[in-house]
């Protein structure tokens, strides 16, 4: 394995494809091999283009755009960081030897579209899932509702972090759940899955990494599961380990094996996951690391941003636990530009804290602005601490 100097021709060139707060620990770790890393995204200043060599903003969905900034750039790896990019052009860009996809093109084309990974899982790999449809109408969708039953969510199927998303339950909730949809999905194309509800004791990320190991095959490594809670499609706590029964974990370390070897290649997997007593369902999976792993940065040896870093430069990785972790999301509750931020003073004065400000450049009510994290005896204590860090940083106004 061979790295060259940044800022030189012979650097190891990265580009990462989106430069949010994931994107920006990606960075971090990868500059600390000595890679150089090119920010992309479609605003500037992001988190990850703060820290990264060179930054462009373009419009990722725009093929020929990401095409042209390839060719002048000449990356040897791109790695995605989000779902809305042209990936059809990163797979003619791969297939063309231009530069290796992280993990793969094809990784990248299944799972920014719910259709394509379900299909996959479901229909390919026979893995259990919630009962689904998909519609492309209102009275589709009311037939895809009746055949999956209420309650249900509705999800339009190019959309993330909640977005379009409704619960649905029952017949009368369908058309506004279709407008909403349509309102908020991420193409053109009117498409909706519709999926019954499972009702999960717990839901987990199972965080999976194929890197090169001693013999240098690809080999999988899982992380302990991370255990998470979701409010309106958005993860607002984390913890790792979720204790599992031995049963359960053995079945969603098979699902997060099977699907990851479907869709190759090397970095982490972010595998989510319903369970209910001994019993797994597939909900989807992020072929890069997962925000409910944020915890990783406090609670393992090698978080999950120098888990992806060290395996998409082909270097060994170990999963090991460091001590049981948690993370709590701090929101910008503020419509505002650059906004600050109190109380960070205190909130690190909270044992075993840690504190994360992405330093994006503007807030929004919801928007994630930073993480706290925090250490413990147990995940119960680690919890009490992430949650009281966060709540000591306040957003205030900037002005
Ligand atoms: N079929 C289902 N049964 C039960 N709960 C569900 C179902 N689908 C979604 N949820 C709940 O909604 C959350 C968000 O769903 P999902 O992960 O599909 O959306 P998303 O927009 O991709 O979110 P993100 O991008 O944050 O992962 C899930 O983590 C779960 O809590
Ligand atoms: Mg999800």
């Amino acid at each position: 394995m061979r790295i060259g100097t940044p800022l030189t021709k012979g650097a190891t060139r990265v580009m990462l494809l989106g430069s949010g707060e994931l994107g920006k620990e990606v960075a971090i770790e990868l500059q600390r091999y000595g890679a150089e890393v090119i920010a992309v995204d479609r605003y500037a200043n992001a988190p990850a283009q703060q820290v990264a060599h060179r930054s462009y903003v373009i419009q990722m969905t725009d093929g020929a755009a990401l095409r042209a900034l390839i060719e002048k750039e000449r990356p040897h790896l791109i790695v995605p960081e989000i779902e809305a990019i042209a990936t059809d052009e990163l797979a003619k860009i791969e297939a063309e030897g231009l530069a290796e996809v992280i993990p793969t093109a094809r990784a990248a084309q299944l799972t920014m579209n719910r259709e394509g990974i379900r299909r996959l899982a479901a229909e390919e790999l026979g893995l259990p899932t919630s009962p689904y449809a998909f519609a492309a109408s209102a009275d589709e969708l009311k037939a895809g509702a009746a055949k999956v039953g209420f309650p249900c969510f509705v999800k339009p199927v190019m959309s993330s972090s909640g977005k379009g998303q409704s619960y649905v339950e029952n017949e009368g909730g369908v058309q506004a759940a279709w407008d909403y949809a349509m309102s908020a999905g991420r193409v053109e194309r009117q498409l909706v899955i519709v999926e019954g509800r499972i009702d999960f004791d717990y839901e987990i990320t199972q965080l999976t990494v194929r890197a090169r190991g001693a013999s240098g095959e690809i080999e999988t490594q899982f992380c302990d599961p991370v255990g998470h809670v979701q409010v309106k499609g958005d993860y607002v706590e984390s913890w790792q380990p979720q204790a599992m029964s031995p049963k359960a974990l053995f079945r969603a370390r098979d699902i997060a094996k099977k699907v990851t070897d479907a869709l190759g290649g090397r970095g982490i997997f972010g595998v989510e996951l319903f369970v209910k007593g001994d019993d797994v369902w597939f909900s989807e999976v992020s072929p890069r690391p997962h925000d409910t792993g944020l915890v990783t940065l406090v609670s393992q040896f090698q978080s999950e941003f120098a888990l992806h870093a060290r395996a998409i430069l082909g270097l060994p990785v170990s999963t090991k636990l460091l001590a049981p972790g948690a993370s709590a999301v701090i929101y910008g509750g503020l419509e505002e530009k650059a906004i600050a931020f109190e109380g960070l003073d205190r909130a690190l004065a909270v044992p075993g804290s840690e504190v994360r400000l992405f330093g994006k450049p503007e807030s929004f009510q919801r928007r994630r602005m930073g993480v706290a994290l925090a250490r413990g005896a147990d995940t119960g204590e680690a919890r009490g601490r992430a949650r009281e860090a966060a709540a000591c940083v306040k957003p205030v106004s900037g002005k």
